[in-house]
């Protein structure tokens, strides 16, 4: 017999601890949920009208929850000693100095919340793991737990790793796939795996609740997002052979997509893919590899990553040579700074490593994003504590406040996110050709637009995957 939680506090109330955790109290109307964080700024927008994310359906699930069984607070002491069960969803970023440089995770954050658990415990706890870690990192909580806990108490470690994906967060968390809960092979760890399971159960069908041992758990999450992001990096690697031949990546991507055995999702070629999970997770596995004396397996998955870099530089060049070679005081409409639609989040942007590239090229540069804050521009394109960078970048970077304004006095609009509010259905692109410099050119990253259509305005399009229109051949670019 397993116990039955009651109160649940999450540390960290942040992309996948506020969104999940909200929904477990929607769909646990007695259980008790407590959001916490050291950053009162956040917890201060969960507490009012303009919540610190942006996700289709979040406001819904906060406001049914909140103030009956779900609660924002910083007090993580007091959300600590309450709880039955803890999730653990602080950041994990990349570190940037000492050993593993660029690849290891930084588990400064999720260690220093298991100590606060530790210390601040009085009775049993199950502690989750929700943040994104490398494998192991279950067995280190255990040991820094088992080390500064009084001794009459227990604590039981669970790996249970999130698969939401960014704009869809709440319809992932609603209809998953499958969960995983990963426990020791011990009674303790199955039965806390138990107590987890009934939780999601409040909504989750049984048979798609899946227990399995802790490290499986923690590598299937690294394993689930390096295939999705391979597959990306190879759809990408074919749409190079397709502008240098004249195959259509949307026609091969859509003929193996047919074969039961490949499915159809994640093979939309782009100008590489973004966002906070892929590339971290899969310098991740490079890490773990390398450390585990597996070199080979380390530059498999390395290559994913290079391919990636390849593609936006490959995409860059391809803007600079259909620009006649130069870029030099022309300017370029960036349409789209966030990692993908339906998301104002630009972690790992491809459109911030593209702005840089044009600002090398001596371009100027304006960004429209349907969602994206001005603020978070000026800081993805200034390195941190640099002084006055931020004047440099605005001599040639500008925000413009709607497409039109963004394409004014350009000579070419360059699509680096796939927004519905970008396809040729919805945008005056007449209007558009209008104000820019001639030749307007068109580049599509993200295959979102009808080329035979525009190009009957005058434009001239540049398609991802596709073969150049203004040369027919492909030497003089990489
Ligand atoms: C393959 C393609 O499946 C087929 O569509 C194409 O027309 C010809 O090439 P085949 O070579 O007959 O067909 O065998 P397949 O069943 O695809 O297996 C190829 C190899 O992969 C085998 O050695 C098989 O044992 C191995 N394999 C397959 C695995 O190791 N793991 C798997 O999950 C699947
Ligand atoms: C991903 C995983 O999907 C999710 O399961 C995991 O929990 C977190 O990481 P997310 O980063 O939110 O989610 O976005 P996702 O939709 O997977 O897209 C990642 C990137 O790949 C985006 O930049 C997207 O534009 C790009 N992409 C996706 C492609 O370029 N082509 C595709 O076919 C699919
Ligand atoms: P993720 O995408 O993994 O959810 P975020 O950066 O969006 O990551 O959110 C992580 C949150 O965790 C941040 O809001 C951060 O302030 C919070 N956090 C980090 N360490 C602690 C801690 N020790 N106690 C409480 N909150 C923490």
């Amino acid at each position: 017999p397993h116990k039955k939680i009651t109160s649940i506090c999450c540390i960290g109330a942040g992309y996948v601890g506020g969104p999940t955790c909200a929904v477990i109290a929607q769909k646990n109307p007695h259980v008790k949920v407590t959001i916490v964080d050291l950053n009162a700024g956040r917890i201060a927008a969960w507490n009012s009208d303009n919540l610190p994310i942006y996700e289709p359906g979040l406001d819904e699930v906060v406001k049914t929850a909140r103030g009956r069984n779900l609660f924002f607070s910083t007090d993580v002491d007091a959300g600590i000693l309450e709880a039955d069960l803890i999730f653990v969803s602080v950041n994990t970023p990349t570190k940037i100095k000492g050993i593993g440089a660029g690849f290891a995770a930084d588990l400064g954050y999720v260690e220093s919340a298991t100590r606060k658990i530790a210390q601040v415990a009085k009775s049993n706890k199950i502690v989750v793991e929700k943040s994104t870690v490398p494998c192991r990192t279950a067995q280190s909580m255990r040991h820094i737990l088992e080390a500064n806990a009084p001794p009459n108490i227990q604590f039981d470690i669970l790996s249970n790793p999130e698969f939401l994906a960014e704009g869809t967060a709440i319809s992932d968390l609603f209809y998953p796939d499958r969960v995983l809960i990963g426990s020791l092979d011990t009674e303790s760890g199955r039965s806390a795996a138990a107590s987890l399971a009934d939780i999601y159960a409040g909504w989750v069908p049984r048979d798609q609740i899946i227990t399995m041992n802790l490290w499986s758990s923690e590598l299937s999450k690294l394993a689930a997002n390096a295939i999705l992001a391979q597959r990306i990096s190879s759809i990408n690697a074919l749409s190079a052979i397709c502008e240098a031949t004249g195959a259509d990546i949307d026609e091969v991507s859509y003929a193996c997509g047919l074969d039961s055995r490949i499915g159809p999702k994640f093979l939309k070629a782009s100008v590489g893919f973004g966002g906070s999970c892929f590339q971290k997770d899969i310098l991740n596995l490079v890490y773990l590899s390398e450390s585990l004396h597996l070199p080979e397996v380390a530059t498999y998955w390395k290559q994913v990553v290079e391919m990636n870099e390849y593609q936006k530089r490959r995409f860059t060049n391809r803007v600079i040579s259909c620009l006649f070679n130069t870029l030099t005081g022309k300017k370029i409409a960036v349409f789209g700074f966030a990692f993908k639609k339906d998301t104002g989040d630009t972690r790992e942007s491809p459109a911030i490593t593209l702005v840089n590239y044009f600002r090398e090229e001596k371009a100027y540069i304006s960004i429209y994003d349907p969602k994206v804050e001005e603020s978070q521009v000026w800081m993805d394109l200034t390195e941190p504590g640099v002084v006055d960078e931020t004047e440099a970048v605005k001599r040639q970077v500008s925000i413009a406040a709607n497409p039109y304004e963004a394409a004014s006095g350009a000579d070419a609009i360059v699509i680096c996110t796939e927004w519905n509010d970008f396809r040729d259905t919805v945008l005056d692109y007449e209007k558009i050709y209008e104000g820019m410099k001639k030749p307007a050119f068109i580049f599509d990253g993200r295959l979102i637009l009808d080329a035979k259509k525009v190009e009957k305005i005058g434009f001239k399009v540049e398609t991802i995957g596709r073969p150049r229109s203004t040369f027919t051949q492909s030497k003089d670019f990489e």
